[in-house]
């Protein structure tokens, strides 16, 4: 058998309730094997964001809610460091809460890559998606 770790982890009520409502929908026997398939969910997507080389274009949305500390203050400080890949930055006030901040990039895939680590690590910070493409001349007719 698999050498297994126990561990406790504390979370929010509302998101326990979420995710045990989801894994419910979806039939899972117990909690903890959806646990292990969102660890290896969020492990799989590590993985290709840092597989990620060359030249890339793209954008990178982050849903933030703006009353938590100073995640605003955070976040426009983390992009006036990358203005070398930053292209546009449109704000969007999903609602009373709620930001989406949609980032258009174009660079180096490791620098785009760098962005989206800091912003999906900064407190407050609810969802980052990331969607980059190669840029023109590389795409197979
Ligand atoms: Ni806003």
């Amino acid at each position: 058998m698999t050498d297994m770790d126990r561990i406790s982890i504390s979370l929010p009520s509302k998101l326990l309730k979420e995710f045990d409502e989801i894994i419910a929908e979806r039939g899972y026997a117990s909690r903890s094997e959806a646990i292990r398939d969102a660890i290896r969910d969020y492990i799989i997507k590590h993985k290709w964001i840092h597989s990620l080389e060359g030249e890339r274009a793209g954008s990178i949305s982050v849903i933030y809610n703006h009353h938590a500390s100073d995640v605003m203050e955070k976040i426009t400080e983390i992009q006036h460091n990358y203005t070398d890949i930053i292209v546009a930055t449109l704000h969007l006030h999903l609602d009373h809460d709620h930001c989406l901040e949609t980032i258009l990039v174009r660079g180096d895939a490791k620098r785009i890559r760098e962005l989206t680590d800091k912003l999906t690590a900064q407190k407050g910070v609810k969802q980052v998606k990331l969607s980059v493409m190669v840029p023109g001349g590389q795409i197979p007719e």
